[in-house]
């Protein structure tokens, strides 16, 4: 599945570390996460842009795959933009020293209070979804006597074949205005009449866990062939083309590796081909990955409970998390590779659901899933790939406390990012 995960001696290996080891020293359900394949993957990204598009242009990581305070740390070592979608999101990066004057703060209800927040602490750039955003941060920033950046986020009208909940460039989205509706021409007028905002360009984001070929390429000619409208009718060129997240990363085997160098040179040529045809600069051009910078970097260890065997139906598995840490299968039947950490040595021929401990019966992290035949009640469970959209998503539905984040790093290292919560913290609101 992946590159930092190996085996030995019937032991999982992940970023180099023995699982069933930090699965006995932290307990269990855990997260872990590791620190050097974020910081290889943003590398990857940054060398990319900047192979590909030039100086100026930037990846932006989309933070809401995983916030926490000690990601916003690393995205500023690494000289990392970011996109934050909430006031919560803006208070972690904060807390982390990193500088909202290189965020991006998108959302398609950012509340009066999100906004006045926002500004307050210098945020970058508004991703603007709709005309009643825009009067909201002009009314802001001329309280402030500011002139506040923005970008405004369009629909391009793509179909990126992913999941129906995660598809968000289609015409009929809740997400952004519409290109072919003209409501995107409107509110680029409307915006450029604006004394206190200036506007900085346009965005548009397609899908997540996207794989079909050729998806980014098509919004990028869409969202110029519109530059190039807005330059002619209005006489206004964007500075900036951001064409949001969404590259797949691989999950099970039958997923595709993602080259990130090609995929990026891919959409640069077709950029620079349609810039050419259309006889306009090439704007600064942003992406914004979130999947693909932290969730390979992931893996989620639970410790197995209960084995059932009902024969002639189905076979479970209970492990002591489930829908709480990782709500993807729920939600969107997500694949997700499962692996038995203290024993790769064993033939794995015994097909069951893996569950999770809530009372309900959708609460699954896997099915059809090969484990060996003597799994059973103290073994550790390895679910993979859980770097993006698990913690971020996680609850305490049934008061379970969230688990802990730890971090590897250099093959030995290790160290929590985020702690354990306690009993104590499940009911530190309740009055
Ligand atoms: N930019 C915008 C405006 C977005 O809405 C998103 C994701 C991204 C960037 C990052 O996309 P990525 O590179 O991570 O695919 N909870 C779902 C995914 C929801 C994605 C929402 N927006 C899941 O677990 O699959």
């Amino acid at each position: 599945i992946c590159d930092n995960i190996t085996a030995a001696d019937g032991r999982l290996y992940f970023a180099g570390q023995d699982v069933t080891a930090l699965a006995q020293q932290y307990c269990t359900p855990l997260y872990l996460m590791d620190e050097d394949k974020i910081r290889e993957n943003c590398r990857t990204y940054l060398a990319a842009f900047q192979k590909h598009f030039g100086d100026k242009a930037r990846p932006l990581y989309a933070s809401k795959a995983a916030s926490f305070k000690r990601i916003y740390e690393i995205m500023k070592e690494e000289g990392m933009g970011i996109d934050v979608v909430s006031s919560g999101e803006i208070y972690t990066a904060l807390q982390a020293g990193y500088d909202l004057g290189q965020a991006y703060f998108h959302s398609n209800n950012k509340t009066d209070e999100d906004i006045r927040y926002s500004m307050e602490h210098g945020i970058g750039y508004f991703v603007a979804d709709n005309v009643e955003e825009i009067r909201a941060i002009e009314a802001e920033a001329a309280r402030r006597g500011i002139r506040q950046k923005v970008l405004l986020r369009l629909t391009p009208g793509i179909d990126p074949h992913t999941y129906e909940a995660i598809a968000t460039g289609k015409v009929d989205s809740k997400f952004g205005s519409a290109i072919e509706t003209g409501q995107a021409e409107e509110i680029t007028a409307f915006t450029l009449a604006q004394p206190h905002v200036e506007l900085m360009g346009f965005h548009c984001h397609v899908g997540s866990q996207v794989f079909a070929e050729d998806v980014f390429e098509r919004a990028a000619v869409i969202m110029l062939e519109f530059v190039a409208d807005m330059k002619k009718k209005l006489g206004y060129m964007a500075p900036q083309l951001d064409l949001g997240g969404g590259y797949g990363v691989r999950y099970v085997e039958s997923d595709p590796h993602l080259d990130v160098d090609v995929k990026v040179a891919q959409v640069a040529d077709a950029i620079k081909r349609t810039c050419a045809r259309l006889s306009i600069e090439m704007p600064e051009i942003h992406m914004e990955p979130g999947r693909s910078i932290v969730g390979a970097a992931g893996m989620t260890l639970y410790t197995v409970g209960t084995v059932k065997r009902i024969p002639g139906y189905k076979n479970y598995v209970s492990v002591d998390g489930g829908m709480t840490d990782n709500p993807r299968y729920a939600l969107y039947q997500a694949n997700y590779t499962c692996l038995l950490a203290n024993k790769m040595d064993e033939k794995a021929d015994f097909t069951c659901s893996v569950v999770g401990r809530c009372c309900e019966s959708g609460d699954i992290i896997q099915q059809g899933v090969q484990l060996p035949g003597s799994v059973g009640r103290g073994d550790i469970l390895a679910v993979c790939t859980t770097g993006a959209y698990n913690y971020s998503m996680a609850s305490n539905y049934n008061r379970l406390p969230r688990p802990p984040i730890v971090m590897l790093r250099g093959g030995r290292e290790h160290y929590v990012a985020v702690e354990r919560e306690s009993f104590a913290d499940l009911c530190r609101n309740d009055r």
